[in-house]
């Protein structure tokens, strides 16, 4: 069975679950050699499209560490298919937290060093990682709209955005996906009309945080429906979250964190888990 979905406006097809790169490289991480086999598990697992950001790290002094670690795995000789890389700039890292600066000039340098980061001359996709307050979201999406005219990303996305900012930024320039967190306790891009945008407009919608998030997933997989259904289809709770996002619109495509092979190799299987409609009825009903 062939579940690829194509990427909107290219022939790129990727597998319906991505990696969420990012827990590889924050505080807590796992050494270098257990961050490879993560993301080569995924890949082997018949995984093909990989989020970053550059500002997945420690620090400022450890910026482009997630996307270091990617390039690591990607030069392995095994790894000779194609894998997509999604990258982000328009944050600052410092070792408390990230601030936004979507400034021309800081989205280009931002660019460049993941570029270097990455060992590569063009990004496949590069998502403003959010909008800035202070800068006009047209400046922010025409500094990369050039970036793109001069081929060092190819397509350009967004993340943490409203239909606003979709609409705004559509009128600057073509957007392959957008970025929000969504999961089946998170449901604010179904209530606002993103998700819906997307679908009406060929927009892939990625979810991130799709299994409750890097700090509430543990919580979130022992609600009791969810063990109770997982324990009727024979997976994990981790898997029916994945399943219903996946059951929702053929437009999501959510990206699981992971930090260990066990958390993708599972993760991965939720391709196969085929939801009854009652237990997506149930699963929204109960859960909200
Ligand atoms: N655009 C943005 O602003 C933004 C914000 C947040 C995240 N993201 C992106 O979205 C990705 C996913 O979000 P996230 O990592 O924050 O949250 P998440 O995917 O909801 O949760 C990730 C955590 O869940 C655990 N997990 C996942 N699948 C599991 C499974 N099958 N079994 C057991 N444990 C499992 C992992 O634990 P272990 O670590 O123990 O393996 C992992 O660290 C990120 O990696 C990042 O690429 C983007």
């Amino acid at each position: 069975m062939n579940n690829n979905r194509r990427l909107p406006d290219s022939t790129v097809e990727v597998f319906p679950i991505g990696l969420g790169a990012m827990p590889l490289s924050l505080a807590n991480r796992p050494n270098e050699s257990q961050a490879l086999d993560v993301i080569n598990t995924f890949i082997d697992g018949g995984g093909n499209f990989i989020d970053t950001a550059n500002v997945y790290c420690a620090d400022e002094k450890d910026v482009g560490h997630n996307e270091r670690l990617i390039a690591k795995a990607l030069s392995k000789p095994d790894n000779v298919q194609d894998i997509i890389v999604a990258s982000k700039g328009g944050l600052r890292r410092s070792k408390s937290d990230w601030k936004v600066d979507a400034s021309p000039e800081w989205l280009r340098a931002s660019c460049e060093k993941s570029l270097q980061d990455l060992n590569s001359d063009s990004i496949f996709l590069y998502q403003l990682h959010a909008p800035d307050p202070d800068i006009l979201l047209t400046e922010s999406i025409g500094e990369l709209a050039k970036l793109k005219s001069e081929g060092k990303i190819q397509h350009i996305g967004l993340s943490n955005v409203s239909v606003e900012h979709i609409e705004l930024a559509l009128s600057v320039a073509h957007i392959m996906s957008v970025q929000n967190r969504c999961n089946l306790f998170e449901r604010q891009s179904f209530n606002n009309g993103v998700i819906e945008f997307c679908e009406n407009n060929n927009i892939t919608f990625i979810a991130h945080s799709p299994v409750g998030g890097h700090y509430q997933h543990a919580q979130r997989s022992e609600n009791i429906l969810l063990k109770k259904l997982a324990e009727k289809y024979e997976v994990s709770a981790y898997q029916i979250m994945i399943a219903w996002l996946l059951h929702k619109s053929s437009s999501i495509f959510p990206i699981p964190g992971a930090s260990k092979t066990i958390s993708i190799k599972d993760s991965i299987q939720a391709v196969k888990v085929e939801l009854n409609k009652e237990d997506m009825q149930i699963l929204e009903a109960t859960i909200n």
